[in-house]
């Protein structure tokens, strides 16, 4: 089992809700974290707060030599990598009439080709490292179809079976993957989303960012026997929707 302390990991899209909340919660516990992300501004205010133990290095997920400059990056200011946090996505909504090819590449580009690339990428410096974790961010969208977000739905879908495909292939090399599969969490993301609309969920609240973080922290940790599986975070989603209650 590692100590948070010894992680040294990548976050994508680590300047959003879920990823900025994982950098603090990491790096609190001594953890260094390589926060990549479109948003550059951010990306300084974030290290600027986290100190000596987060650095930033702009990340386009889409861009196969992005991921070669911050891993290239991360082992340079941290001698090496042993963790991957494939966090970055966008999401939409449109239909399957709706949706344009164009939209349709977009999100795939993004949300699945973004996690095979940072796999492919940050695979042979972890195992140099001598192994370690990597999680892949899928949904409640991973595991069931959802209206009016055909792309979203479909790369979630193809992230939940690359990681997978991934544990296979990296098992041996003591590469653990697994997937998170979070609900309605209170991101930039659901902004504008009502949490009445959740009045059915068992647990009828929005998520919060830090307790997928804490997830996360225990997955590159602690979880030292869990591969290729699934790590459901949704207040009981997908478990069956209750009657709202007055
Ligand atoms: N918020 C939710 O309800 C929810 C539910 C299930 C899954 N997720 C997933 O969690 C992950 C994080 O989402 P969030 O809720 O923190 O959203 P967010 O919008 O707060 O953060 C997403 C981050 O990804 C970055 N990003 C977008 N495109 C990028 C690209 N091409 N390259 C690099 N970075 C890019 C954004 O700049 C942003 O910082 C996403 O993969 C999302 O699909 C979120």
């Amino acid at each position: 089992m590692a100590e948070t302390s010894d992680i040294k990991i990548i976050i994508s899209g680590g300047t959003g809700g879920i990823g900025a909340a994982t950098a603090r919660l990491l790096v609190a516990a001594g953890a260094k974290v390589m926060i990549g992300d479109l948003n550059d501004a951010a990306g300084a205010t974030l290290v600027a707060e986290l100190g000596e133990n987060a650095r930033f290095c702009h990340l386009d997920v889409t861009r196969p030599e992005d991921w070669e400059a911050i891993v290239a990056a991360a082992e340079e200011a941290f001698g090496g990598i042993n963790a991957l946090f494939n966090n970055a996505g966008i999401s939409f909504f449109t239909g399957v009439v709706e949706s344009t090819p164009e939209d349709f590449r977009k999100i795939m580009d993004i949300n699945a080709n973004g996690v095979f690339y940072g796999m492919h990428f940050a695979a042979p410096a972890i195992i140099r490292a001598g192994g370690g974790a990597i999680v892949n961010t899928s949904s409640t969208a991973g595991l069931q179809g959802y209206a009016s977000l055909i792309g979203y739905t479909a790369s979630k879908f193809a992230v939940r079976g690359m990681t997978k495909a991934a544990a296979l292939d990296l098992a041996r090399d003591n590469v653990r993957v697994c997937s998170i599969h979070p609900g309605p969490i209170a991101t930039a993301m659901t902004e504008g989303m009502n949490e009445a609309a959740l009045a059915g969920q068992p647990l009828p609240r929005f998520g919060k960012p830090e307790e997928v973080a804490r997830l996360v922290r225990f997955l590159v940790t602690e979880a030292t026997f869990s591969t290729g599986t699934e790590f459901v975070i949704d207040g009981g989603a997908t478990v069956g929707m209750l009657a709202a209650v007055k």
